[in-house]
């Protein structure tokens, strides 16, 4: 069944049974810019940030650039007031070219390498999470070196388990993110001896795809209860950075909790912490503005099982293969025909190339355009070219006009492109 689909994204609708996102048919953006296409909704967007900074007026919302890094994309959110949250040169640069000041750039991850940090470090960002004791030595020298002070939060693992997926899950213990909770004052106590670092904030975040909001207290809670021991030893942390990780719909029977909702819980244990609150959303931010439209190659009965060949594959969208995630996929016209159950396959050779599993889905037709929905987070920014396969075009349509942001590449880019 096709489900509501203004339930994932409130501009994507039917007219006359064709596919509209934004008031622009995306058949029409088939013939035109070709397929594999990732279509994404401006509007969308931007409601989302307004959302967010509506929900938390106080808070400083960092986008977490690794969900969708277009350029454009980057540029509409931190239009819309919001930062940054990074996890690579990659990542601060294409920041920075959309024109997110420095002062609201937050940078984590496990293995930043020098010159990384150094590039960090000259653009004075405000605040790198730091993940090791090494990472901390490093960062000192670096900054010792280009005569700045870093800015720093430790990212603490509060051990909480947000009932999602294990690969998406980074708060635990056992997690190669973050230091142990119960270690953390001892790194924040090294950090205060380095004369070149500064310790401003708390960082954690916990996992992702988390539709549940209970965890999220349960880290805030133990976050809070850090924070205070920290003030009495005389730490001035004046930020406290919960990471992302707020889920969205993807099957049609979910129900995604909004920015609103985690305000309601987590807002009241916050209450009497001066620290400025910062949230890195990502997924809850562009993963329902974008769609992935794919075109029907081949029909195969194979007697046991059927299989749609569609000219998307795990190189374009690798979610259902690494994580067996649940994408809805509805054809982009509507007609009235039977259903057969299916796999929606791609032309990657690998067994795990899917896009469905036994899904129930009309009897497509060699030719036509499938949508697949929800594939503006961790999508294209995931495309790889295995099988020497060119990474789609990207086009943002917003209140009916559309433009194409980023090119299909073509064989020559990859060959090309970075040799020498
Ligand atoms: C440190 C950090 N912050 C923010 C995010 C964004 O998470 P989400 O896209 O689920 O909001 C991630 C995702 O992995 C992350 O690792």
């Amino acid at each position: 069944m096709e489900g509501i689909l203004s339930e994932y994204n409130p501009y994507l609708e039917r007219k006359n049974d064709s596919l509209y996102l934004e008031g622009v048919s995306l058949k029409k953006l088939a013939e035109e810019f070709g397929t594999p296409l990732f279509v994404y909704s401006a509007s969308y967007i931007k409601d989302r940030i307004r959302t967010y900074r509506e929900a938390f007026p106080q808070a400083l919302i960092c986008y977490a650039v690794k969900a969708n890094f277009n350029p454009e994309i980057v540029k509409i959110i931190g239009e819309e007031g919001a930062g940054a949250d990074i996890v690579s040169g990659g990542e601060l640069v294409v920041a920075l070219k959309a024109g997110v000041d420095p002062s609201k750039i937050v940078y984590a991850g496990v293995g930043k390498t020098l010159s990384e940090l150094e590039l960090a470090v000259s653009k004075e960002i405000l605040m790198f999470n730091v993940e090791s004791r090494d990472e901390l030595y490093i960062l000192d020298s670096i900054a010792n070196r280009l005569g700045k002070k870093a800015r720093i939060a430790i990212r603490v693992n509060p051990d909480v388990n947000p009932l999602t997926h294990p690969y998406i899950s980074t708060g635990l213990r056992k997690s190669k993110f973050g230091v142990d909770i119960s270690q953390a004052k001892e790194e924040y106590k090294l950090a205060r001896s380095l004369k070149n670092i500064e310790v401003v904030g708390i960082h954690c975040h916990i996992g992702s795809q988390i539709l549940d909001i209970a965890p999220y207290k349960e880290a805030v809670l133990k976050i809070v209860n850090l924070y205070r021991e920290l003030m009495k030893e005389g730490f001035n942390i004046r930020y406290i950075d919960i990471g992302g990780g707020l889920g969205i719909k993807y099957k049609p029977e979910e129900v995604e909790p909004s920015p609103f909702d985690l305000a309601k819980e987590i807002l009241p244990i916050l209450g009497e912490v001066e620290a400025h609150l910062i949230l890195e959303p990502g997924r809850s931010v562009v993963g329902n503005a974008g769609i992935l439209i794919a075109q029907v190659l081949f029909l195969k009965d194979k007697g046991i099982k059927h299989f749609v060949v569609v000219d998307a594959g795990m190189n374009d969208l690798v979610r259902p293969s690494i994580y067996g995630a649940y994408h809805h996929i509805v054809t982009v016209e509507k007609k009235d025909r039977a259903y057969i159950i299916a796999d929606i396959v791609g032309p990657i050779c690998e067994t795990g190339d899917f896009l469905a599993q036994d899904r129930r889905i009309e009897f497509l037709e060699k030719g036509e355009y499938i949508a697949v929905l929800s594939a503006g987070a961790y999508s294209f920014s995931m495309a790889s070219h295995y099988n020497m396969r060119p990474r789609p075009a990207e086009v943002l349509v917003e209140k009916g006009s559309y433009r194409l942001i980023r090119k299909r590449e073509d064989y020559n880019y990859i060959l090309y492109e970075n040799s020498y």
